[in-house]
Formats: C-alpha cells, sequence, structure tokens
C-alpha cells in the first residue's frame, strides 16, 4: 500500500496518497489562474488524464461502494472552497438520478466504464419534459469535461464490474454535500 501524506488541506481523517496529493497541486495550478469556467475546465481534464491509470491515487476505503446506492467519497475540498475532488463509485446496475451541476465539473474514469445520457429540458412551467440528446459510454481512463448551463444528464453502470470516477468540481462540496444543482424528476420524451 502507498505511503500516505497527511495534508492541512485535506478534508478526511486519514490524508491522501502522494499521487493525490499531487494531483490536487496540479488541479489548484489550473484553478488560481482565473480562466472561464468552460476553460478551466478543460484544462483540469488535462491534468486529471495522466492520474487515471494510477493504482495508487485512491486509498481502499476510498474505492468502496454501497450495496443500496452510487457512493461519493470526498477525496479534497480547497480550504477557500474554489474546488473538490471526490471519489463516486457505482456498484453493477447503480445510477443517479437526471441533474445538474453548480460549477464546472470534470470527469475521469478510473476503473470499469460509465453510460452517460445528456437531456435537453424542453417547454416551460408544468409542461416542461426531458428529451434525451446524446447517449454515450465513457471508456476507462477517458475524460470530460462541463459548465453549466445545459448540463442535464445521468450517468449509470450497467456493466457486471464496478465503476469509479474521479470528479473534480468547481464548488466546495464539503459545504454542499455535493454539487447537484437540481434533480429533474420529469418525464422523458423522445425528441
Ligand atoms: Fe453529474
Amino acid at each position: 500500500m502507498a505511503t500516505l501524506k497527511p495534508t492541512s488541506r485535506y478534508a478526511g481523517a486519514r490524508g491522501q496518497t502522494p499521487a493525490l496529493a499531487e494531483l490536487v497541486d496540479s488541479v489548484r495550478a489550473v484553478v488560481t489562474e482565473g480562466r472561464s469556467a468552460a476553460d478551466t475546465a478543460a484544462a483540469v481534464g488535462e491534468r486529471l488524464g495522466p492520474y487515471l491509470s494510477r493504482e495508487d491515487l485512491l486509498r481502499p476505503d476510498q474505492r468502496e461502494g454501497d450495496q443500496d446506492a452510487y457512493r461519493q467519497h470526498l477525496l479534497h475540498a480547497e480550504e477557500d472552497g474554489s474546488f473538490s475532488l471526490v471519489s463516486l463509485v457505482w456498484l453493477p446496475g447503480q445510477r443517479t438520478p437526471i441533474h445538474d451541476h453548480v460549477a464546472w465539473c470534470v470527469v475521469g474514469v478510473h476503473q470499469g466504464a460509465e453510460v452517460e445520457i445528456r437531456y435537453r429540458l424542453v417547454g416551460d412551467g408544468a409542461r416542461q419534459y426531458l428529451v434525451p440528446a446524446h447517449t454515450g459510454v465513457n471508456p476507462l481512463h477517458s475524460t470530460c469535461g462541463f459548465a453549466p448551463p445545459g448540463d442535464i444528464h445521468e450517468v449509470h453502470n450497467d456493466s457486471d464490474a464496478k465503476a469509479i470516477s474521479i470528479h473534480v468540481y468547481g464548488a466546495d462540496i464539503r459545504q454542499l454535500g455535493s454539487s447537484v444543482r437540481r434533480r429533474y424528476d420529469l418525464p422523458v420524451k423522445a425528441g
């Protein structure tokens, strides 16, 4: 097992692996440049990519799932609230609700693969509904980034093996609990 390096910036109790501490430093260097949300997401994706194949990135407990629902592990919350990292663990068949985010977001697949469906919100008031706009597989070690608005999506694991992804959010997950802005319990209609 990798040596763990305690850091005052880490929001958890047991410290970060050296690889994760390195990744956090790299993300911080991008975020402090103060670019637009879209440019920050793109640049953070480039920094995250090389770490996705690192087997020493996460502690074993940060790779654990939950039989009841996909599980979030907080990996880092920056002291000034400017960004956070989490690992999300999906056991076979688990899925997120349809949702969007409060801030820019970068997702990198660390283990397995994830299916992502993006939606368009149509109509207004009581007549709102969702139309699937794109369905794709985020393969192992791939990254994708996005910034609201227009980021309504869901993610699920349709394989028979565990999937793990690393998420970087331009928000303070320690304060918010999650980066979800809104959950969409609306009818889904074919376009
Ligand atoms: Fe999401």
